[in-house]
């Protein structure tokens, strides 16, 4: 009996000792992150977690590994965990637990950003709404009611970690946590308050005793020991407030976020990649992408104003979760190449060299004798030829070469090893069988929703309001009513001459309808001026706006603070000037969101829904109806909403989000090849000019049922529901790559080995993989050794060209996977002596 308890005793005792022994400790010095008395050079990528389904996130968490991360940095989003005060919500979408975990399941870190203000294009920066009629507070100042607020829920948050072990200090995970996001951009505006405030969340955030280190991004003046990190486009000149803390980087921005209304901004890898080298170069030692994947704004969460519903941000894992290439394995490389330097990096301080005007070495050499360097040549015209430790460097304008060994290139950022992979979408009708837009018609239903008030709650209230705060944000549309009477004013009733409505709105959207018919509609991000001429009658006429919002502001001192809706003046002028009627000041009827939202149109089943024929279309403010079977197969599923005006749609009762295929982008700005040297900006590289901003909204797969799915939306302004279809996202069946004999070999084959001399090394090589499993090389569409021309999809032969280019290629490709041809003489014979050539390949895959 004595001895059972004993062995009880040593079995706990062991187990105990087994799992202190998983706890990491981290810290940090001037050189690195420390993890277990290590130092590391880390490589993060920011995935945030209600952006996609936990049925997403094993294989997002996957392709991140793969792609050489060590981190997922992902923001919290308060307004979703605690939608009403005291409230919680950590399921499904919200299920953040569930997330870290799988993130530790894969074997990577977690670097948690609780803020609680994360801006991230979220609806209100992240900020519950109920918090904003919290009596006395301000936001993000020296204010009792905010810090009060702030510190309960980042408590809630840490304590949930800790309640599940998912600090590194308790063996989990989390190695980095955030409070506060970009403070130190905007707290001028908040005066001597703001340092108080700044202080105030670091103590605060010590206090919670993560036992892991904490940062402050684009914090300046962030207190010790809260680790100061930079955000940006590029961060190598960036260095931190101490000479104690590592140099890092907490947002790389992969692209950038796009707007209802504006251009599809991307940015070219090759010159993401040279940030990230030049960050290393430069003695950084963590950086993060954000985003690596960016997702989808879901339901009401898009910031604003105008945030769009797609948050695909041109990242390496595009909105629907496949590889965006060469973007993705680019990166992939690039990563490989900073990896194999890690003995050096972490060693010690770089040793910077100019190698002439606009040429950078980096050296990185330590005692034992291991030397990694970085070559740069940051001019944005010529290419260069530089000399380093006596042998010869080819180093393309605004780009780095990585020597893990100080001597052989394993990679250079403007020479991409990886294929091009095109994704494209394959359209389908809404039923799979096909039929006529008339038979698809007879297949909706609708509900007309009433114009202006309607609901028993409408109250009164003389002049115009504020939207947040009549709305709480409890929904996107507001109704401001008027009746009035015009008692035989000839101004206002002339004959052939119409009266003019001039309303004022802060946005974002407005309606106007006059005796229950639509007259006129306008929007914008911050102001909205219209002038409507509109017809009155003797008597009785009635003035229904209708405001809505698209996602409230998310940045700027007192971005809480900017309103929305209409805010006057709301004028009656006559057509012929003279007269005009103030009717800002008048007593108005108000009505927070709509009837269908109240009876739950979209998730619940009505009786009201009416199938007969004809299905009223083009018509404003209408709600519609439909079932459908799900698109076969397992590729990302999304709808295509051309044909209808704006609104929200949901499936099986999940909200997809806004949709607004009728805001178009301006014609400005855009470029069909955006040359990637030279500074990036936000709007350096845009397409999609002049068309749809958004035209496709993701419908996670899991939230579709093979057949009797429900497509429910609002429409706002009028549109053709009939036309709407569906797309799968397909990966490439084209892959196409150009590499030259000035390309590195491929970084997977790189070794050390000093004895093989430069020349005799591996050769570059041309890589191609289909990326469906089952499929193999059925074509080459294209082939040329020599100097071929243009990009993918329009490759040319050009004055050199081998005329064995085609059979060495399809000999080695055609019917396998994946092949790899040599780019040399060696292996295509010499089509023209003395010029660099190239290899490019355009395959299919079937
Ligand atoms: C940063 C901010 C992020 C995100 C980004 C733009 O300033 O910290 O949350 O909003 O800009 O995508």
């Amino acid at each position: 009996m004595v001895k059972g308890r004993k062995m009880e005793m040593i079995l706990l005792l062991i187990l105990q000792i087994m799992m202190a022994a998983t706890a990491v400790n981290v810290t940090y010095d001037h050189r690195a992150l420390v993890i277990d008395g290590k130092r590391k050079v880390l490589i993060s990528g920011s995935i945030h977690y209600p952006r996609s389904t936990p049925e997403m996130w094993p294989e997002l968490i996957k392709k991140s590994k793969d792609g050489g991360l060590d981190v997922i940095e992902t923001y919290v989003f308060w307004s979703g965990h605690e939608p009403e005060k005291n409230k919680y919500n950590f399921e499904g979408r919200y299920d953040l637990v569930k997330f870290v975990k799988l993130v530790e399941e894969a074997g990577l870190y977690v670097h948690l950003r609780i803020g609680p203000y994360v801006c991230a294009e979220w609806n209100y920066g992240g900020f519950p709404v109920w918090l904003h009629f919290v009596p006395g507070i301000k936001f993000r100042t020296d204010n009792e009611p905010f810090k009060e607020e702030m510190q309960r829920f980042t408590t809630k948050i840490v304590d949930l970690m800790k309640q599940e072990k998912l600090y590194a200090s308790q063996g989990g995970p989390i190695i980095l946590s955030q409070i506060e996001n970009e403070y130190g951009n905007i707290d001028s505006a908040y005066g001597a308050a703001a340092k108080i405030y700044i202080k105030w969340s670091a103590s605060m955030a010590l206090s919670l005793d993560t036992g892991v280190p904490w940062n402050m991004c684009q914090q300046a003046d962030a207190p010790d020991p809260m680790i100061n990190t930079c955000n940006g486009f590029y961060c190598d000149q960036f260095t931190p407030n101490s000479n104690s803390k590592p140099k890092m980087w907490t947002e790389n921005w992969s692209g950038w976020f796009l707007g209802f209304g504006d251009p599809s901004p991307y940015r070219p890898v090759e010159d993401l990649a040279f940030a990230v080298a030049r960050f290393y170069q430069r003695g950084g030692t963590f950086q993060n992408y954000y985003m690596y994947h960016g997702g989808t704004n879901f339901d009401r969460t898009s910031g604003g104003p105008l945030i769009s519903t797609s948050y695909d941000y041109d990242a390496p894992i595009d909105e629907y979760g496949l590889l965006r290439q060469p973007k993705w394995g680019h990166l992939r490389d690039l990563h490989k190449a900073i990896k194999l330097c890690e003995d050096a990096l972490i060693a010690t301080d770089p040793t910077i060299s100019s190698l002439g005007s606009n040429l950078e070495a980096a050296v990185y050499k330590t005692a034992s004798g291991s030397c990694a360097a970085f070559l740069a040549n940051v001019g944005t015209k010529s290419d260069a030829t530089v000399s380093f430790n006596g042998e010869s460097y080819h180093l393309p304008a605004w780009s780095v070469s990585i020597l893990p060994d100080c001597k052989n290139v394993a990679f250079n950022t403007a020479k991409i090893n990886s294929a091009t992979e095109p994704t494209a979408f394959a359209r389908q009708s809404l039923k799979p069988d096909g039929g006529s837009s008339a038979e698809l018609g007879s297949e909706w239903s609708y509900i007309k929703e009433p114009i202006g008030i309607s609901k028993a709650d409408a109250f009164l209230k003389p002049g115009l309001l504020e939207q947040i705060n009549t709305t709480a944000d409890k929904s996107d549309y507001l109704w401001y009513s008027l009746r009035m009477d015009i008692k035989g004013d000839e101004t206002f009733l002339d004959e052939g001459s119409k009266a003019v409505l001039h309303i004022e709105s802060l946005g974002q959207v407005v309606y106007a309808f006059i005796n229950g018919k639509l007259a006129g509609s306008g929007h914008g991000k911050q102001k909205i001026s219209l002038d409507i001429p509109i017809n009155l009658a003797a008597g009785k006429n009635t003035v229904d706006l209708l405001s809505v919002t698209v996602g409230l502001a998310n940045y700027g001192a007192f971005f809480d603070l900017v309103g929305a809706g209409i805010t006057g003046p709301v004028t009656l002028k006559s057509a012929k000037g003279g007269s005009s009627i103030d009717l800002a000041s008048q007593q108005w009827t108000y009505q927070v969101g709509l009837k269908g939202e109240d009876t739950g149109l979209a998730t619940v089943d009505s009786s009201e829904w009416v199938s007969k024929s004809p299905l009223p279309t083009k018509q404003p403010l209408i709600w519609y109806k439909t079932t459908f079977d799900a698109p076969s197969g397992s590729e990302p599923v999304a709808i295509d909403f051309t044909g209808t005006g704006k609104g929200i749609a949901w499936v099986n009762g999940q909200s997809i989000g806004r949709y607004w295929p009728t805001s178009i982008a301006g014609n400005g700005g855009c470029t069909d090849s955006c040359d990637y040297r030279g500074s990036y900006r936000a709007n350096k590289c845009l397409k999609n000019c002049g068309k749809p901003s958004q035209t496709l909204y993701h419908v996670p797969r899991s939230w579709l049922k093979p057949s009797g799915n429900t497509l429910v939306l609002f429409e706002e302004m009028g549109g053709d529901p009939t036309q709407i279809s569906f797309g799968t996202k397909q990966t490439g069946s084209n892959l196409c790559l150009m590499v030259s004999q000035s390309h590195p070999p491929p970084v997977d084959t790189w070794t050390s080995d000093s004895k093989i001399s430069n020349r005799n090394r591996t050769r570059p090589v041309l890589s191609l993989k289909c990326p469906v499993s089952t499929q193999v090389i059925s074509s080459i569409k294209f082939a040329s050794f020599g100097t071929p021309q243009g990009t993918c999809g329009s490759f040319t032969h050009g004055h050199c060209n081998s005329s064995r280019s085609l059979s060495v290629v399809q000999k080695a490709c055609i019917g396998s996977r994946s092949c790899n041809v040599e780019v040399s003489t060696r292996v295509f014979g010499e089509p023209c002596r003395g010029v660099i050539k190239s290899l490019a390949v355009e395959a299919s895959c079937s």
